[in-house]
Order: structure tokens, then sequence, then C-alpha cells
């Protein structure tokens, strides 16, 4: 037997929340394996149950109950997103059209965080929000007739982009959304894949109004987001493969980062359908480094935190750029991951879209504050590896958000 270490990560976030949402609105039942079985998707699952939603776990996966949009009912409680911005999010662009009122609430991180790109474009197509004066949760939706829009988004959001065609679902007449670059395209995929109207050309999509038919045995792939930590430690470590990946091209932006800086991950294709799959493995190689930035920043979105991390044992000037929309993920986490590392003694200086990171510092173990923040937790714990001595990560928990089995991986990776 060989002794190669395999891991498989939770599945796709992103892929697991439309998922549920979509089964949710479709015509019938939809079975689905493989979810996420991180607090956001749970944060999905719970809002739908509120709304009348039902689900059955059972042997062939969970069976979705779908009735349409006009199954969901309206709730007396909040709806309780907890970290999710997603769940939040595409939940609005479900709301906007329905004939009832709704509040969507979020932990202290979620309220932090801004809202008005969602309102915006969806009060265009006449709905009707409420939202704190700084434009953050919580958010009343007045739901109620919508109308189709052409709506050009200022940024490559998919949870913009995803609200407006959820809206636009329930919209008469055409909803067109064009971004400034392709951002993750599962809603399009998916939504083409249970029969909806909509085309899709790159970042400029078209949808028009009409029922969805239900997802029958959708297979949610692993997460490319929560892969990213394991196949890093990988290169600083050992070799380690992560199977059943999803790698579509709009999520795969790290993989393409660290081949610039000369870390070969090598992948094996998989059976896929609506979403590429594969298994990929990483080995330790000597780093050159990173540069990110445009359209590969919009498609490592969520994998800065670690490639800042891998930049600090690169040689050479690392230079992160376009990145002004992580100030305001669940964290700043450009502030943040600077900050920790600098206190690990790497060489970070904050711009204001991005970081430059000299290397390679050797890094000693300190005190990471993740700031409730799940892909920094993770991070930190991904650099104490390397570091020397002992590095504490405050409300390590915090993991569970997206990835609940993470240190535990992690140990076997060292082990
Ligand atoms: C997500 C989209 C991205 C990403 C987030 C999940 C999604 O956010 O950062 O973790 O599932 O649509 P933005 O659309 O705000 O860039």
């Amino acid at each position: 037997m060989s002794s190669h270490l395999v891991i498989r990560v939770p599945g796709d976030k992103s892929i697991s929340h439309r998922a549920l949402i979509f089964g949710a609105i479709a015509q019938g039942d939809s079975t689905i394996t493989g979810l996420s079985n991180g607090q956001d998707v749970r944060s999905t699952q719970c809002v739908l149950t509120q709304l009348g939603v039902r689900f059955v776990p059972g042997q062939a996966g969970l069976t979705i109950h779908g009735g349409g949009f006009d199954g969901l009912r309206a709730s007396d409680a909040a709806l309780d997103c907890g970290n999710s911005g997603t769940t939040m999010r595409l939940m609005m662009g479900v709301l906007a059209g329905r004939p009832f009122e709704s509040t969507l609430v979020g932990d202290a991180s979620l309220s932090a965080r801004p809202m008005a790109r969602i309102t915006t474009p969806l009060k265009g197509m006449g709905a009707r929000f409420q939202l704190s004066a700084q434009g953050r949760p919580p958010v009343r939706v007045h739901g109620g007739t919508l109308a189709g829009v052409e709506y050009d988004s200022p940024i490559a959001s998919a949870q913009v982009k995803s609200a407006v065609l959820l809206a636009g679902l329930q919209a008469p007449g055409q909803t067109v959304v064009r971004e400034p670059a392709l951002s993750r395209d599962h809603t399009e995929r998916m939504l083409q894949a249970m029969g909806a109207r909509i085309s899709a050309d790159g970042p400029h999509i078209v949808i028009e109004p009409g029922p969805l038919q239900p997802l029958t045995r959708f297979d949610v792939p692993g997460d490319m987001s929560s892969a990213a930590f394991i196949l890093a430690a990988g290169m600083l470590t050992r070799a380690v493969t992560v199977s059943h990946v999803g790698v579509n091209e709009t999520r795969t932006g790290f993989l393409d980062a660290v081949a610039g800086m000369g870390a070969a991950v090598e992948r094996r294709a998989g059976p896929s359908e609506v979403e590429p799959v594969a298994d990929l493995t990483a080995s330790p190689a000597r780093l050159g480094p990173l540069e990110l930035g445009g359209e590969l920043l919009v498609r490592a979105i969520d994998e800065v935190p670690i490639l800042a991390v891998l930049a600090t044992q690169a040689h050479g000037r690392s230079v992160i750029r376009d990145a002004g929309e992580l100030r305001v993920k669940e964290c700043d986490r450009l502030a943040v991951t600077a900050t920790f590392l600098n206190a690990m003694g790497a060489r970070v200086t904050e711009l204001e879209d991005g970081l430059i990171i000299e290397g390679p510092t050797p890094l000693r173990g300190a005190t990471v504050a993740p700031h409730h923040d799940h892909r920094i937790a993770m991070a930190g714990a991904v650099a104490g590896l390397v570091a020397e001595g002992e590095t504490i990560i405050k409300d390590r928990e915090c993991a569970s958000v997206s990835y609940p089995s993470f240190y535990d991986d992690l140990k076997q990776v060292v082990e």
C-alpha cells in the first residue's frame, strides 16, 4: 500500500448554497450529495426551512421538496444568515420578488458588510428594501412585483450577479447582467442545467422568467477554496493529494498563481457534468514571487490570505493588486493578513488594494487573531507549520464556517 496522503475536503460552499436555494425554488424533488457541512451552508438551509421549504436527509443524499417560488412562505421570525454573505445576498434576490416582507440578519461580521451593491440593482427592478444608514444589515425586504432590468455591475461579484439573476427569474421580460470580469459562474451553469431560459456569454448574461426543473442526483464537488489550504501545506512540507475537487476555471486562479511561482500542481481529471472535477497533487517546490491582479485575482478572490502565506516563503518580491474587495469580506483580509504575517516575522507592506511581500523570511510562532474569519484562521495555521515555535490561533473554531475538519486534515499532512 502506498503511504501517499489523500485528503477529501468538504463540498464546495458556493455550489452548496446554490444547490439548496435553486432546489427550493424548482418544481419538484431535488436530491443532492456532497453538500458542504460548514456553518454557512447550514445557515442557508435554516433560512429556507424558515420559509417553509422541506428537506429530507436519506441514503441517496439530501432531498429538497421544491415548490417553486410560490412555495415559499413568509417567516414571522428574522432569517438568520449567521456569517454567510452568500446566504444573505442570494436570498435578497429570491425574496425581492415574493409577495411578503422578510428580515435578514447576520452575526457581527456580516452586519458590517455592504449590502447596497445588491439593493441598487434590485431597486432598479422595482424591489423595496430598508438597510442601516450605512447600507448594512439588518435587511428588511418588502417583496413584490418586479420588472426586468439591464444592469452593468461596477464590480466582478458572483453574489451581485446571482441576486440579480434570481430576481430576474421572477421578473417579466429580460434581465441582463454584465460584469467587468467573469466571476464564478456556478449560478449560470446550474440554472442552465435546470432548464432556465438563460444565456451566458462570459460576463454577459441574459435571463427570462420560467420554471426550474429539479436537480436530480446532483453531486457537489470538493471546494477548491478549502483544497487550497491543504495544497499550500503540501507545497511547504510534503506531497499531498486532494481528491474530487471542483476545478471550474472561474475558481482555479490559485492553481494558476502557484504555477506562476513554480509550484506545479498535478491534475487528474475526473468525471464531470455541470461542474468539472479533478484530483490535485501538490509537492514541495522552490517558490518564486507571486504576481496577482486583474482577472487572475477575481479567479482567486478567496485564496489571497493563503497565497500571501506562500509568498512569505517565496524568493523575491511578491505583488498582489486589484484586491480592494478583500477589505469587505468576513474581515478586512488585507489588513488582517498583513498584521498576522508581520507578527510572525514576515515583511508585508499593505497597499490600498493589495500587499507587497518580500521573501523568503523565516517565520516565528505567534498568536493569530483571525477576527472570526475562517480563511484567516486556516491561513494562520498553515503559516504555523513552517514557523519556529508555537502558533496559537484564537477562535480556531471559526474554520467550521467552511471546513469543520480542517485541523484534523492539516494534522495528517504533518504526521
Ligand atoms: C461567492 C462569491 C464571492 C466569494 C464568496 C462566495 C459566491 O464573493 O468571495 O466567498 O458564492 O457567490 P463576491 O461575489 O462578493 O466577490
